[in-house]
């Protein structure tokens, strides 16, 4: 309908239309923009833009709350309480009690994952290690000793507790020189214009797994890669972005960076997943440098029709978001790599002093 009344105006209508559209849209916003519930007002009755993001958010609650009974490969809860114990484990000075607050919690997940092995597991290790580790060194009061009981209860795997806090000096030395990491990050820039060579999936999981090394909050790590290896289904999928026109066909290996909204019980958290994908994808790209592979990471537009395409073509849940895809390949020699200027510290680093007194 809207189409085919744009049909009927000449082209310098439309403008002036659409100019005079926009001019309304400012004026809303600058009434709406000073007070949150004002703003929250003008999503209501202006723009249904954050909808998909409201719904995914409170999808992916719904989610965890039943990830707490039903356990699957990795359990967002069991990651984030483990981690939580290593911190106190690793405190100074130790406190002699600690985490009695969510021990039980935590032992209880712990063992619907025993009991329901589907834990992955290195995961079911590192928890076993951990809980482990803290009943052994913890002071007992009646909630941890009730923790312990339960825990004792649990069948573990016998191995040697390996995957338990260490000391920094035990960190192996990285030979990499300040010269070195630049000459990488120099050679990284976005590349468009591939060679039509397949690209070695084998490569990109060998790059994943030290890419995945980066931080993430809680080490929940809510985010995984989507990999389209055949060039048409890459093409394809590169074709539903905004910033491929014109070299999408040309991309012989696509990744799609997701995040997932169900390990998060509240919305506080629901940047997260953008955060802590942007840093693994970014050590993903500096991997699949080293490897000879070239990378551009392409802008993922959060717009209703091109997340309901991408969400059927790639059969994702509601819940998981689409961060950011990658294009992947062997560059072609000859093509060009925009000189990109890059901003500098005189731009990007304030100096912040906050005076006491
Ligand atoms: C989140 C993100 C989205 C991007 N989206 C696109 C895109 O849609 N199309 C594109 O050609 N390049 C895209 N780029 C690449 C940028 O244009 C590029 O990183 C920037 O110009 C700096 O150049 P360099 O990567 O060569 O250093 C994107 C980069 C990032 C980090």
């Amino acid at each position: 309908m809207k189409k085919w009344l744009f049909t009927l105006f000449s082209t310098e209508q439309k403008a002036a239309v659409k100019s005079r559209l926009l001019e309304i849209n400012f004026f809303l916003i600058r009434l709406f923009a000073h007070r949150a519930l004002l703003s929250s007002l003008y999503y209501f009755l202006f723009s249904r833009q954050f909808d998909r993001e409201h719904k995914a958010v409170l999808q992916g609650r719904m989610l965890y709350q039943g990830s707490l009974s039903q356990i699957g490969r990795s359990s967002a809860l069991l990651r984030r309480n483990i981690h939580r114990l290593e911190k106190g484990l690793i405190m100074q000075p130790r406190r002699a009690v600690f985490a009695t607050d969510y021990i039980n919690e935590t032992v209880a997940v712990y063992l619907k994952a025993v009991q329901q092995a589907t834990l992955c597991e290195a995961e079911l290790k590192w928890a076993t290690d951990v809980l482990t580790e803290y009943f052994t060194v913890v002071q007992y009061n009646a909630v941890i000793a009730k923790a312990r009981a339960m825990f004792s209860s649990a069948s573990k795997p016998a191995a040697a507790a390996t995957s338990i806090p260490y000391a920094y000096q035990t960190l192996p030395s990285a030979a990499v020189s300040f010269a070195d990491l630049s000459a990488l990050f120099l050679r990284r820039r976005s590349v468009r214009w591939y060679q039509q060579k397949a690209v070695e999936p084998e490569l990109i999981r060998q790059a994943v797994n030290i890419a995945t090394l980066a931080p993430s909050a809680c080490n929940r790590q809510p985010y995984r890669f989507d990999l389209l290896s055949n060039p048409l289904d890459a093409a394809d999928i590169a074709r539903c972005a905004m910033g491929t026109t014109g070299f999408a066909d040309n991309i012989p290996c696509l990744i799609v960076v997701v995040g997932d909204l169900s390990c998060y019980p509240a919305e506080r958290d629901r940047h997260v997943i953008y955060i802590d994908a942007s840093l693994a994808a970014m050590q993903l790209m500096l991997a699949l440098e080293t490897l000879g592979l070239s990378t551009c990471p392409i802008n993922w537009p959060d717009i209703e029709q091109r997340e309901a395409i991408l969400q059927q073509k790639l059969g994702l849940a509601y819940h998981e978001r689409p961060v950011m895809l990658m294009a992947v390949g062997y560059a072609d020699p000859q093509g060009g790599i925009a000189f990109s200027q890059k901003k500098t510290d005189e731009l990007l680093v304030r100096d912040v002093r906050i005076s006491s007194g």
